[in-house]
């Protein structure tokens, strides 16, 4: 089944937030930012900007009703600069005018007095100078030290990888309109509902009941907006309560660019102990997370890094230990893998220096170490299910050895251009690792012309989980799909949401929708039972808008029953809620059963490289993905091709440039480069790997929006494989792998900073 969004999608009738039409009275606001990324604010010069046409309003820190605060997790990001600022880019005021031209003209008169400090950039100086954003934290497995003492060879070496930047293509924006009595309806691109009330009712000073947040869809999320989305709400919160007039604010890219948090870049060192058959016996990683100014998610980023530090192998000695630094750039944030890939990198890395060193092809000692059931990971919980599987029918199917021997012959005679290949398996846990947010709420109403509206907290941001919520409660009333709707994420109908994240806004707002079309469905049952004279409820089903009698088609039509089900006074509405079941973690002793499931998957990725001019292709990424059983696969395959490229662009193109004074200089699409039709894998095939093992995902359908990014990371060591066939050089674990640093590592004078 096709998403239910295609239509209107293609049409361009889908409804953005820029789409919303305006209340008449409605003003723009436009940011200020600091122009520089460390230094102490003494004086914000307003007065040009206040006097400048059409601006109505000019609001700084000192002007907010509430508390000049928007850190979720820790209180430590002001919404607009007040005694210090601490990234370029971040908010000093906010001009409200009465159009989006004269609201930015405003802002460049702004001026600032800043005494400048010393910005730090590398998030190694950062924990160097002991500026921590939250204590390390760590994850122990067996005896690290003893096991390395038995290693028949140990390596150690150094990774780097890069941020990357969201791109959603709708930038971050919000619209608040002043309701009665003090209150507001906020308009919101942002994949949490509640993040964004809860901000704006800390800095406005209201109660939560009176804050109402909307969210019809997403024009792309990827993480970026699911704590970033709250300035700009809170902006436009602020800007509507002291004027009393809707305010919209959307960004204009740049802004987006400058001023929004990115993925963490991680600096890493490892060591990595195997045993003579190559079984790794010790593995110690030591990472420092570049977290930006203020805390935002960065804590939870760093746990799932940990979490996912051994990615897919069993590794029974393990030490990882894991810093959040603070830097001068803006505070960086969720992106798709949640820190899970930047773990993995590293470990992908130490294999393959080993595999290097050792003469041997990486995926002999990844074969060797792969989890099997029963397994313990470094954080307690037991694999319920295996890496081995998707490894080897992913092997089967695509035959490794035949498409290794296929670019061995391939370089044997071509002498520039080299063909690389590698195996990149994949484990990622599904749940949020903070146990208490793994919960959702449905509300079902069925209308007494049989149509149904289903409302959770999910947000639609493209990953189609409307059309996965549609799916289930037709599937449970045995309706076709265009006599349900869902409505957009509001949380007046639903409150206390999660963000829609850590790929689980299907199981979880799923599993919801499916409990309340269940309670409402055995009210009605009832009532059929009467009517076709059945025996007992349990002979009553569904299928195609009729009521069958024992498996046998009747002549009642679903709506009939639910209006004559409505005339005997039995409700129609349904509010369920639902809590993923058999989760736990503990951080004080850093072990416990974090996930529901895991999701496995192996990928071959085939690359080719231009020696002379650094340039690539990415030939193919064959993949066996763990899909559970999927309930929709026109989704389910769109999503893995969305990650694989979204991986393969952070693991190959996408540079995020700061400078040493913490300025953003990729600030443009002009100069970060992002994937295009062109630089997409020539074939991308997908080979379902069917389980038919009882899991916790909805309707036995595993998540699908994380995991297959870190596919992506196979192109790094496919590039990097095509270059050692080149010339004998070892290509540094630094990211991304651009044609440049291709060229740099074949020709250049560096010695590589990698593990030589
Ligand atoms: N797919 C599209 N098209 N757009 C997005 O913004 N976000 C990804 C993934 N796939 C995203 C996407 C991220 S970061 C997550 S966590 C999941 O979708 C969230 O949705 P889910 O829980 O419904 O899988
Ligand atoms: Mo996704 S990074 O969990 O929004």
């Amino acid at each position: 089944m096709k998403n239910i969004d295609s239509n209107s999608h293609v049409r361009g009738e889908s409804v953005y937030l820029d789409d919303i039409p305006l209340i008449q009275g409605t003003l723009y606001a436009c940011v200020f930012d600091s122009p520089i990324a460390h230094g102490k604010l003494h004086s914000i010069n307003v007065r040009d900007a206040e006097t400048s046409d059409g601006v109505i309003r000019v609001i700084t820190a000192k002007d907010l009703i509430g508390e000049n605060q928007i850190g979720g997790i820790i209180p430590d990001e002001p919404l607009l600069a007040d005694a210090e600022v601490h990234f370029q880019g971040m908010p000093i005021a906010i001009v409200v005018a009465i159009s989006e031209d004269f609201a930015r003209k405003a802002a460049k008169k702004i001026t600032v007095d800043i005494d400048p400090l010393e910005p730090v950039t590398d998030p190694r100086v950062a924990a160097a100078n002991g500026d921590l954003i939250v204590p390390p934290k760590k994850f122990k497995l067996g005896d690290t030290e003893n096991a390395f003492k038995t290693c028949a060879h140990v390596f150690q070496g150094k990774t780097e990888t890069n941020g990357q930047e969201h791109l959603y293509i709708e930038t971050q924006g919000a619209y608040a309109v002043p309701t009665e009595n003090g209150g507001m309806k906020i308009y919101s691109s942002t994949q949490g509902p509640t993040a964004v009330q809860r901000a704006v009712c800390r800095v406005t000073g209201l109660a939560m009941h009176q804050v109402e947040v909307d969210v019809q869809r997403l024009g792309g999320g990827f993480g970026g907006k699911e704590d970033q989305a709250n300035a700009w709400a809170c902006i436009c919160a602020v800007a509507a309560q002291l004027t009393k007039r809707p305010v919209k604010y959307a960004l204009h890219r740049m802004e987006d660019m400058r001023m929004t948090g990115k993925r963490h870049p991680y600096s890493s060192d490892y060591k990595i102990g195997l045993a003579k058959d190559l079984k790794i016996l010790a593995y110690e990683v030591t990472l420092y997370q570049n977290a930006g100014a203020s805390a935002d998610l960065s804590p939870p980023v760093l746990e799932r890094t940990l979490f996912h530090c051994t990615n897919s192998y069993h590794v029974p000695n393990v030490t990882a230990t894991a810093y959040s630094c603070r830097t001068n750039l803006p505070p960086n944030t969720a992106f798709r893998g949640f820190g899970g890939p930047q773990g993995m990198f590293v470990i992908e890395s130490a294999i393959a220096h080993a595999a290097e060193k050792l003469g041997v092809s990486a995926s002999e000692i990844q074969r060797k170490n792969l989890i099997d059931d029963g397994d313990e990971f470094p954080y307690g919980q037991k694999a319920e299910s295996d890496a081995v599987t998707s490894w080897v029918q992913g092997d089967e199917k695509y035959n490794f050895a035949k498409l290794q021997k296929e670019a061995d012959e391939f370089n044997a005679s071509s002498r520039y251009l080299k063909k690389g290949v590698a195996m990149m398996p994949v484990c990622f846990g599904i749940s949020f690792t903070k146990t208490p947010m793994n919960q959702a709420r449905s509300l079902v109403h069925v209308y007494t012309d049989g149509s149904v509206a289903v409302s959770t907290g999910a947000v639609e941001m493209g990953q189609g989980v409307n059309t996965k919520i549609a799916q289930v409660a037709a599937n449970v009333f045995g309706l076709p799909i265009e006599r349900i709707r869902i409505h957009p994420a509001n949380t007046l109908r639903i409150a206390n949401t999660s963000p829609t994240a850590a790929s689980a806004a299907a199981d979880l707002n799923g599993k919801a929708t499916q409990l309340a079309c269940e309670a409402i469905l055995s009210r009605i049952k009832e009532v059929a039972t009467e009517l076709v004279e059945a025996g007992s409820p349990e002979d009553i089903t569904f299928t195609d808008g009729f009521v069958f009698r024992s498996g046998e088609k009747t002549g009642l039509e679903w709506q009939s029953l639910v209006l004559e089900s409505h005339l005997r006074r039995v409700n129609l509405s349904e509010h369920a809620h639902y809590a993923t079941p058999g989760i736990n973690f503990d951080w004080e002793t850093a072990k416990g059963h974090p996930f529901a499931y895991h999701v496995y998957g192996t990928a071959i990725v085939g690359v080719t490289v231009d020696c002379l001019r650094g340039r690539y292709e990415i030939d193919y990424v064959k993949c066996c993905h763990d899909f559970g059983s999927s309930m929709n696969t026109s989704v389910d395959n769109g999503q893995i091709e969305g990650g694989i490229v979204q991986g393969i662009g952070w693991m190959t193109m996408e540079e995020v440039v700061y400078d040493t004074d913490g300025k953003l200089r990729s600030s443009a699409l002009s100069t970060y480069k992002v994937p295009d039709i062109y630089s997409v894998p020539k074939e991308i095939a997908i080979l379902p790997l069917e389980t038919d093992r009882q899991n916790l995902a909805i309707f036995n359908s595993k998540a699908v929006g994380e995991p297959p990014l870190m596919y992506g990371i196979g192109a790094y060591f496919a590039i990097r494989n095509a270059v050692r066939a080149f010339t004998y050089c070892s290509p540094d674990f630094n990211t991304p792998f651009t044609p440049e640093r291709v060229l740099m590592n074949i020709y250049g004078t560096q010695t590589t900073d990698g593990h030589r």
